[in-house]
């Protein structure tokens, strides 16, 4: 029978066996592979007088067919009691022990261990503990403790992570629930075995049937200045010992004030709530701290509320203040920038936009020059032949040709071969209206030229 089936048949029957004494139930459960210690049961002054002597150890094949058994190597007679190194699946059957004329019998089932398992899910003891509450495993045996060599721990059949101990102390919480498994590892006639003991540890989530507050442990709040501000601290209480209140830093602030509501639930469960209001938020309300606690037996529980400055509207409206005040410094120091270099931004200007007043300006003058004109007097050089613009004689051309407002004079300053770069409607001129000058001939004033020039303009008394 595997030890950990009699370690949990020992804590079973705590009371009728020690270690020192036999199994009294009939039907025994052990694993494959392991060493087993089966004890036999002796009238009470044995103890004292013949010892193993006269027990007699049998097994009973079939009906009634028994064998007395022998020490085989593997199964060996040590003291009072019958031991396996270790037990195998041919060993199951019914066992007794016979001392005078008590007998005693037990019926051995031997079964595997889980495929990938170190321990079988059917002899674990349950231990059951609540979270926040102490969870101890002790690796202790009560035959195999000093003999083993080495003692382990694990956790569903893997090594504990930080902990290379043979027990275990803490506080429980949910995540300690598994199978751990102590393994003593022993050593007999040169081989190793392995005795394993297992329990199946159940957390017990105790928090819904303990006090709590409502929200989370830090809170910041926002509050606005000369504004109402009320925090709500909120407890499930089912048990009526528990209190909640908030703590006495503020309790002289005659701008706050507490009040107290309760209310049941649908399941006889207590609401507690405490509100803390202050009155008007002052600057001395903010960046401290509101804290909340829940007291009952064993518990004490505190959440808190940091109030912050809300950003209220009259500081937006100063943002809006100080963005105005700076575009305007900006537009004002374009201003004052734009007036002291007003003539190289202009010039700047000019060259950028490739502007060329010069053209247009001039051909307006002409144009209303002609107008006011009675007289176009054409000078024909060589010079003004080079110039191709011809736009003042065009113009003048128009007026007195077409509108027949001017008279055309033509002089030729110098004797001129080529005249067609002259207008068509040139060649149609009266040839009295041409004049010709002729060098040093036609300079004093009294000559021929000058004479046919005033004869040609319009009258006028002469000085
Ligand atoms: C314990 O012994 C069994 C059977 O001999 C073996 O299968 C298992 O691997 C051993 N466990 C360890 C942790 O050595
Ligand atoms: C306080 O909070 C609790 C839980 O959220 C809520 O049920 C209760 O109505 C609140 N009380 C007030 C006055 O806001
Ligand atoms: C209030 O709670 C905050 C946050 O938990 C903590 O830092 C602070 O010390 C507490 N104040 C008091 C007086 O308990």
């Amino acid at each position: 029978m595997p030890l950990r089936v009699l370690v949990i048949l020992l804590l079973v029957f705590m009371q009728q066996c020690t270690p020192d004494s036999c199994v009294y139930r009939d039907h025994i459960t052990v694993l494959e592979g392991e060493p087993y210690h089966l004890k036999c049961c002796l009238p009470y002054d044995h103890h004292h007088h013949h010892r193993n002597s006269s027990i007699r150890w049998t097994k009973r094949y079939g009906s009634n067919r028994t064998m007395t058994l022998h020490s085989n190597g593997r199964i060996i007679f040590n003291d009072d009691a019958i031991e396996f190194w270790p037990i195998e699946m041919i060993d199951k059957g019914i066992y007794s022990c016979a001392v005078g004329n008590k007998e005693s019998h037990w019926n051995i089932t031997v079964t595997k261990r889980s495929e990938h398992g170190c321990f079988h899910p059917k002899y674990l003891i349950t231990k059951e503990v609540e979270v926040g509450k102490s969870l101890i495993i002790n690796c202790t045996h009560d035959l195999y403790q000093t003999e083993a060599y080495e003692i382990s721990l694990f956790k569903d059949c893997s090594p504990i992570p930080g902990n290379h101990k043979a027990n275990i102390r803490k506080n429980a919480v949910l995540n300690d629930a598994g199978n751990y498994t102590c393994i003593f590892f022993l050593y007999k006639n040169k081989r190793s075995f392995n005795v394993t003991k297992t329990f199946n540890v159940k957390i017990k989530d105790n928090t819904d049937t303990m006090p709590t507050l409502y929200g989370n442990s830090i809170n910041y709040v926002e509050a606005e200045l000369g504004k109402e501000k009320t925090l709500n601290c909120t407890a499930l209480l089912r048990d009526p010992t528990a209190i909640i209140y908030w703590n006495d830093e503020h309790d002289n602030d005659t701008n706050i004030h507490k009040e107290k509501f309760n209310r049941s639930g649908s399941n006889g469960e207590l609401y507690v709530s405490s509100l803390l209001k202050i009155n008007f938020v002052k600057e001395e309300n903010l960046n401290v701290w509101y804290n909340c606690t829940l007291a009952s037996p064993g518990i004490l529980e505190t959440i808190g509320f940091f109030l912050k400055k809300k950003e209220g509207p009259t500081d937006v409206s100063r943002h809006i203040f100080i963005i105005v005040l700076v575009s305007s410094a900006a537009v004002i120091f374009l201003v004052i920038m734009c007036v002291i270099y007003r003539v190289d931004i202009m010039l700047c200007y000019r060259d950028l936009i490739r502007r060329d007043e010069t053209l247009t300006a001039i051909f307006d003058d002409i144009h209303s020059l002609i107008k006011k004109s009675r007289r176009l007097i054409i000078v024909l050089s060589e010079n003004y032949m080079a110039d191709k613009v011809s736009y003042e004689l065009e113009s003048g051309l128009h007026e007195a040709l077409v509108e027949r407002k001017i008279k055309i004079i033509l002089i030729e300053f110098t004797p001129i071969n080529d005249f067609t770069f002259l207008p068509q409607s040139l060649e149609l001129l009266k040839s009295h209206r041409i004049l010709k000058w002729k060098a040093d001939k036609s300079l004093p004033y009294n000559s021929r030229f000058w004479k046919n020039l005033r004869y040609l303009m319009p009258a006028k008394t002469a000085k």
